[in-house]
């Protein structure tokens, strides 16, 4: 390739991006091929498009009486049977996203291969890969477990599974998928930003990437010809998930949810999580960014609050529904972030490492999907039990909180087994020896003391 493509540089041109290639006629010939390969990827329309709407609101709240608390089941078994029969049946896969940076954790790699076992050090992508393989085994059905990376995650990833054998699932149970890149723009002009000459900055798209994700691959319409019908949907840095938790799976299936959502209540108003709600009458989402302050500390007549129903990130969603907001006009919107964003200027030939906010990144959010449902389910269920975020080295949803979580739950169901657990002991039980509380009764000798770090493992 002598010279870019004529389409290619008319497109530039008519969206004022040309200065992206600068520097052609000294690039090799792979690194123009590249640059022309990230280009096509890129909707430059849809990007004017963000750049100009950049100081609206993603969506305005309507006004307080077009939103109500939303119905949140308190948990129960009652459908257990069902979860149970859908994953003898193959009906459910696991899909787990980790395509995320991170960055607030400051890890050098994939945040799924952060030790975060307090006694095992097991890596978060073992513990969640443990749940699949003791429930493949519990239910004599291999579980598919969807994987999602980004270009940022995927390498990293695929050699990890790799190199531990996949953790005993077997390598056809395990499917890695990448999430699609947005670019980023300049703030002040609306310019395409570099990485380095001739490289685009791009991050990927948003855990809502998943969701296009899941159809441009081709991924969607394999599970369905598998005989998949629900995707249970979780986190990486949530060590604590109960994954296709079969009490939750059934009640998803029984209500014939298009989405299904745990939620943990928020009892502090300073709590900035997003919170389920009902707007007009759809199910949807208030970011703790957009909650009002007066709604943010509205309370109900026993004293709890009233927009209580915090998001965890825990969802089982419909193959059916999935289908719908992928293919059809529904597909999801970008949000606008503005960052700080390291890059490559032209002008300089350096790279800028800025103090201040310099760009707009774009990201969806699965939970954008939620208003397109016209069935769903919330239930209730509590961080202790399920939720144990891993985002900061240190302060909130630490690896010091996360781990604590970890062992305390462990403890809890040691102690209702019958154990005796020693104060200030670390224990951990792995998702093999057992997957709940029952399970774990069910193995442990009677009258167990334990007076020093354990790990329960097969
Ligand atoms: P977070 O929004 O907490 O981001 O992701 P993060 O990458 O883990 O951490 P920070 O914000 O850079 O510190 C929540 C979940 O969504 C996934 C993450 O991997 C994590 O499991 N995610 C996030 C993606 O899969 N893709 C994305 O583009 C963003």
């Amino acid at each position: 390739m002598t010279s870019p493509p004529t389409d290619l540089v008319h497109r530039l041109r008519r969206h004022r991006q040309e200065h992206v290639l600068t520097g052609w006629d000294q690039m090799s010939r792979a690194a123009r091929a590249h640059l022309v390969d990230q280009l096509a990827g890129v909707d430059l329309a849809e990007l004017d498009h963000l750049y100009t709407r950049r100081d609206e609101p993603h969506t305005a709240l309507p006004p307080r009486d077009r939103i109500a608390p939303l119905p949140v089941e308190p948990p129960t078994e009652t459908a257990v049977a069902i979860g149970e029969e859908a994953l003898r049946n193959g009906e459910v896969a696991a899909l787990v996203v980790a395509g995320g940076q991170g960055s607030r954790l400051g890890f050098d790699k994939p945040k799924g291969l952060f030790p975060i076992g307090p006694v095992s050090g097991s890596t978060l992508f073992r513990i969640h890969a443990e749940k699949v393989l003791a429930l493949s085994r519990r239910y004599g059905r291999a579980v598919p477990f969807l994987v999602m990376t980004s270009h940022a995650t995927h390498a990293d990833t695929v050699e990890y599974f790799e190199g531990e054998h996949h953790f005993g699932l077997s390598p056809e149970q395990v499917q890695f998928f990448q999430q699609g890149t947005m670019p980023a723009l300049d703030l002040a002009t609306g310019k395409l930003l570099l990485e380095k000459p001739g490289e685009l900055f791009l991050s990927p798209n948003g855990h809502g990437g998943t969701l296009t994700a899941l159809t441009d691959t081709g991924l969607l319409p394999e599970l369905k010809a598998a005989g998949v019908k629900h995707v249970f949907y979780f986190q990486v840095d949530n060590p604590l998930v109960k994954v296709c938790d079969p009490a939750f799976v059934g009640r998803h299936i029984e209500t014939q949810a298009d989405v299904s959502s745990k939620v943990v209540f928020k009892d502090d108003p300073a709590e900035k999580v997003g919170v389920l709600a009902e707007i007009d009458g759809r199910c949807g989402i208030i970011e703790y960014s957009d909650m009002p302050p007066e709604m943010n500390e509205e309370r109900t007549a026993d004293g709890t609050l009233a927009f209580r129903a915090g998001n965890p990130a825990v969802h089982c969603f419909s193959v059916e529904f999935l289908e719908r907001v992928t293919t059809g006009a529904d597909r999801l919107a970008y949000h606008i972030a503005r960052k700080k964003v390291e890059h490559h200027d032209l002008a300089t030939g350096e790279t800028v490492t800025p103090e201040a906010v310099n760009a707009l990144k774009f990201e969806l959010f699965v939970f954008d999907a939620l208003p397109l449902a016209d069935r769903w389910l919330a239930v209730q269920t509590t961080r202790e039990d399920e939720f144990a975020p891993l985002k900061n080295a240190a302060g909130n949803d630490s690896i010091d909180s996360c781990r604590r979580l970890m062992t305390d739950r462990a403890r809890r169901w040691l102690t209702a087994a019958g154990a005796t657990v020693a104060d200030g002991v670390a224990v951990e039980i792995a998702p093999t020896f057992a997957l709940d509380a029952a399970e774990l009764a069910d193995k442990l000798p009677p009258g167990l003391v334990v007076d020093e770090p354990m790990y329960f493992n097969v």
